[in-house]
C-alpha cells in the first residue's frame, strides 16, 4: 500500500527549524544505552535533515516517568550522547523541554546542527495531550516531522499536538514501517503464514482476527495456545490460561475454518512442574498434559509441523515467542521457528515488534529477516487494521 502522507522529501527544510518527534525510548542501565536499534533506525531522517541544512530539534519520551518533573533515570542525556557518537554530528542536549532554557537553546541552534530536548514525559501534560504544551513545542519549529513509529499509536502532546499548528510530515522510518506493515495485508505473496505467540489471547485478539482475514495459515504458540486447547476440550494442567476467553478462542478457530485458513496449534509441548530457571522439561502430546504440569514451549513434532509450513511460505508475519525463550531450556521452539524463517530465502519475513524481535536478536538471525519493526504496540495496532493517531495528524500527500 502506498504511504498516503507527505514526507520530509515534500518540504523545504533548508535553514528551517525542524521539530522532529523520534522514538528514543531505549533501554538504559546505569546511564548507559543498551540496545541502540531505535537510534540507528532514526538516523536516515536525521541525516537527511542535517545534509539539507535544517536546524534539527529532536524530542522523545523515555520510559514512563511519573510526570512531576526531572527523574535522572529517565533523562535523554545519555541518548543524546549516543546519537552524537553514532552519527558523528554535533549534538547539543538541553535539560529542559517546555521552558525558557529550551527556548533559548532552540533560538541559538544553527543550520545543520542538532538539539535534543529533555524527556517530553517529565510533564504530565504530555500524556494528556494538553494543547498548551503542543503550542509550546510547535513554537520551536517551522515544520514538524514525525518519525517515532513506536509511539505513533499514542495520541500524546509531542506526537499529534504540533500538527495542529505547523505543517506536519512523516520521516523515512515512519513511512517504511507503515508501508511494510500495511503492505503485507494489501497484496501478500502467497502462501502467507502468520505466526502469533505470546502469553495471552486477550491481548492479541484483534491481531488474530485481522490475520485470519488475510493469511493462508495461522500458527499459534506460547501461553495463548493453552486457551485454544481449552476451547478444543483438552486439559491444560497448570499452564497459563484465560478461561474467560475460551469462547472467543473458539470463535477464532471457527472463523478460520469457514475461511479455509489453516489454524495450526501445537501437537506436542514441553511441560514442567513449575516455572523457574531450575525447571526441567518433558515432552507430552497436547491432549495429554498432566494435571500438575505447565506448558513451557512447543514440542519437537510441532517444531517440524511449523517449520514445514514456514518453508513453503512466500510471506511470513511473526509476533510473539513460542515458549519461555528467556530460559534456555525452553527456547528451542522459538529458535526453531526463527531458524525456519531465516532459512526460507524466498519469503518476505516481517517481525512485528516486542519479544519476537528480542528472540530473533538472541539467536543472531536479525540480518536474515526482511523487516524488523521498531514498534511494539504501534505495529500490533497497525496489524489489527487500526489507524495510528500520529499518522492521521500528518498532511495528506
Ligand atoms: C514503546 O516502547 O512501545 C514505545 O516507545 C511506546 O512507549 P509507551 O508504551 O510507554 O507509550
Amino acid at each position: 500500500m502506498a504511504f498516503t502522507k507527505k514526507t520530509v522529501r515534500d518540504i523545504d527544510v533548508d535553514g528551517k527549524r525542524v521539530l522532529e518527534r523520534v522514538d528514543f525510548n531505549v533501554p538504559i542501565k546505569d546511564g548507559v544505552v543498551g540496545d541502540t536499534t531505535r537510534i540507528k533506525a532514526a538516523l536516515p531522517t536525521i541525516k537527511y535533515l542535517v545534509e539539507h541544512n535544517a536546524r534539527v530539534i529532536l524530542m522523545s519520551h523515555l520510559g514512563r516517568p511519573d510526570g512531576t518533573g526531572y527523574q535522572a533515570e529517565f533523562s535523554l542525556k545519555p541518548v543524546a550522547e549516543k546519537l552524537a557518537e553514532m552519527s558523528g554530528y554535533d549534538v547539543t542536549f538541553v535539560e529542559d523541554t517546555y521552558g525558557e532554557k529550551a527556548k533559548a537553546a532552540v533560538d541559538a541552534l544553527q543550520p545543520g546542527k542538532i538539539l535534543v530536548l529533555e524527556n517530553v514525559r517529565f510533564d504530565k501534560r504530555e500524556k494528556k495531550n494538553d494543547p498548551e504544551i503542543a503550542k509550546t513545542l510547535a513554537s520551536y519549529g517551522d515544520v514538524f516531522v514525525l518519525d517515532a513509529f513506536g509511539t505513533a499509536h499514542r495520541a500524546q502532546g509531542s506526537v499529534v499536538g504540533p500538527a495542529a499548528y505547523i505543517p506536519a510530515v512523516a520521516g523515512f522510518l515512519l513511512e517504511k514501517e507503515v508501508d511494510t506493515l500495511t503492505g503485507i495485508f494489501a497484496d501478500p505473496k502467497r502462501p502467507f503464514v502468520a505466526i502469533v505467540g505470546g502469553s495471552k489471547v486477550s491481548s492479541k485478539i484483534g491481531v488474530l482476527d485481522h490475520l485470519i482475514d488475510s493469511a493462508d495459515t495461522l500458527i499459534i504458540g506460547g501461553g495463548m495456545a493453552y486457551t485454544f486447547f481449552l476451547a478444543k476440550g483438552y486439559k491444560v494442567g497448570t499452564s497459563l490460561q484465560e478461561p474467560d476467553w475460551v469462547d472467543r478462542a473458539k470463535e477464532m478457530m471457527d472463523k478460520a475454518e469457514k475461511k479455509g485458513v489453516k489454524f495450526l496449534l501445537p501437537i506436542d509441548n514441553i511441560v514442567a512442574d513449575h516455572f523457574g530457571e531450575d525447571a526441567t522439561g518433558e515432552v507430552v502430546d497436547s491432549d495429554k498434559i498432566p494435571d500438575d504440569r505447565m506448558g513451557m514451549d512447543i514440542g519437537p513434532k510441532t517444531e517440524k509441523l511449523y517449520a514445514d509450513a514456514i518453508a513453503a511460505s512466500k510471506t511470513v508475519f511473526w509476533n510473539g515467542p513460542m515458549g519461555v525463550f528467556e530460559m534456555d531450556q525452553f527456547a528451542h521452539g522459538t529458535q526453531a521457528v526463527a531458524e525456519a524463517v531465516a532459512d526460507n530465502a524466498e519469503c518476505t519475513s516481517i517481525i512485528g515488534g516486542g519479544d519476537s524481535v528480542a528472540a530473533v536478536n538472541k539467536f543472531g538471525l536479525a540480518d536474515k529477516m526482511s523487516w524488523i519493526s521498531t514498534g511494539g504496540g504501534a505495529s500490533m495496532e497497525l496489524v489489527e487494521g487500526k489507524a495510528l493517531p500520529g499518522v492521521e495528524a500528518l498532511l495528506d500527500a
